[in-house]
């Protein structure tokens, strides 16, 4: 058995998406400053590109969950793994996540950093799997809503591996 990544989202259209994205949320932050919360790991480059093109000002805060399921899906049982290091208390947060799935760590994030009287808290992913949600929940900022398949790269992994790739790509086993 071998594997085969085939390129869903090129580097390119990857990062013109970026491009637009940080481009709005610099309009609708304009006067304000961003506070971005990372989730570990997946969502680190997503960030770091679109923190680059952000042109108000931004600090970063980085929290790592850990979620007890049967290993290709999410539990509700969410625990936090790694704390933020700062206080998120009247700062416009906003969540960059790689991928929202059922949408379950998105949903416990936001109810838990909500008690914690942040100024506002908005979310952004790169990528949106709406077919698999079972959680209500939305991203203010989405990049692109990808079909239910195994997407690797620009953070995302098949047990650890392709997180590097410059592109999303999709993970076939060949016979
Ligand atoms: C992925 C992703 C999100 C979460 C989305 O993280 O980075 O945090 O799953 O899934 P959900 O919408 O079903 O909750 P993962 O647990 O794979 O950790 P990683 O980022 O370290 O790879």
């Amino acid at each position: 058995m071998s594997e085969k990544v085939r390129i869903l989202l090129s580097e390119e259209e990857v990062n013109a998406k970026i491009d637009q994205v940080a481009n709005q949320i610099s309009k609708d932050y304009e006067g304000k400053e961003i506070h971005l919360l990372c989730v570990l790991k997946g969502g680190v480059f997503f960030m770091c590109e679109l923190a680059k093109r952000i042109t108000v000002p931004v600090s970063m805060d980085f929290m790592a969950l850990s979620s007890y399921g049967n290993g290709t899906e999410s539990s509700g049982n969410i625990k936090v793994k790694k704390e933020l290091d700062e206080s998120i208390e009247g700062k416009e947060v906003l969540i960059v996540e790689d991928i929202v799935d059922s949408g379950r760590t998105l949903s416990y994030l936001v109810e838990e950093l909500g008690k914690r009287n942040p100024t506002s808290i908005r979310l952004c992913t790169l990528l949106d799997k709406p077919e698999r949600r079972v959680v209500d929940i939305h991203a203010d900022y989405t990049c692109f809503e990808i079909p239910d398949e195994f997407v690797v790269g620009y953070g995302l992994d098949y047990a650890q591996r392709y997180r590097n790739l410059p592109y999303i790509g999709v993970v076939e086993i060949e016979e």
